[in-house]
């Protein structure tokens, strides 16, 4: 198994009150799956993401990734973890706004202290992959936005980790650009990727190979996306 949340709970403090957001989350992914996590606006799905993508702690439970349990380690070995082991994609791309695609590509391989040259190299091939290696010089103000998400994506990659995160990676996207970040994703995964994806769109979680539901902080369900939208129930319980 390469992720085990176990009895996660998290709970924000916001002044005197206790607010408990996840509650006795338990979910296992195995490498090469790719698992979506589904639930209406507010039910803790970006809580949960930081917690499996080590951004964030949770209150109780326990986390081990690739066999290491991540919640006794120091803030400096978690992100070491973090910068080894996973890549992140997020709604809104976070790509830095002066730098070129091909920098912004190869920004992670900067901080892991990989030499300048293999840096461009590396970069350019992740750019390759998802198909922009013409787009490299240019800045995020001169691309679209399904070629930002694509920058973003290849800025994930480039560090060649076991796992993809994402969090409603098509949410800023119209139906076309979604659609190819849809197909990159599935590449990726069949070539070996392990990803997580995360969105409140039924159509877009079909896409991967396991949906989990999620709804106020309990993790409701297990089977697959096309079971999800074959089940009328099912689909109106999380289309809230
Ligand atoms: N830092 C925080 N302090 C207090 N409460 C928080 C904090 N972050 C999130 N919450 C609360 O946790 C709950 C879940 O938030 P979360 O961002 O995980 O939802 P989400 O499922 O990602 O929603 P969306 O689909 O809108 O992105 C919300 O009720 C939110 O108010
Ligand atoms: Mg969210």
């Amino acid at each position: 198994m390469m992720l085990e949340l176990d009895h996660i709970f998290k709970d924000y403090i916001q002044g005197k009150m206790t607010v408990p957001v996840l509650k006795d989350v338990t979910l296992h992914v195995d490498k090469g799956e790719y698992v979506a996590i589904m639930g209406p606006s507010g039910s803790g799905k970006t809580t949960l993401m930081n917690i499996i993508g080590c951004l964030d702690v949770p209150t109780s439970g326990s986390y081990t990734l690739n066999g290491n349990d991540l919640l006794h380690h120091k803030d400096k070995e978690m992100s070491r973890i973090r910068n080894r082991s996973i890549g992140f994609v997020f709604q809104s791309f976070n790509l830095l706004p002066r730098q070129s695609a091909l920098d912004n590509v190869a920004l992670p391989l900067l901080y892991a202290g990989v030499p300048g040259k293999e840096r461009r190299e590396r970069a350019v091939r992740a750019l390759q992959k998802v198909g922009l290696e013409d787009r490299m010089n240019f800045k995020p103000t001169q691309l679209s936005g399904g070629q930002k998400q694509r920058v973003a994506i290849a800025r994930a990659i480039v560090g060649e980790p076991d796992l993809l995160l994402a969090d409603e990676p098509t949410g800023a996207l119209d139906s076309a650009s979604g659609r190819q970040v849809m197909e990159l994703f599935e590449q990726l995964n069949k070539e070996g990727m392990t990803v997580i994806m995360i969105t409140h769109d039924s159509e877009i979680a079909a896409h991967a190979k396991r949906t989990v539901l999620i709804r106020d902080g309990i993790l409701t369900g297990a089977g697959s996306a096309a079971g999800a939208l074959a089940d009328g129930s099912q689909e109106r319980e999380v289309s809230v």
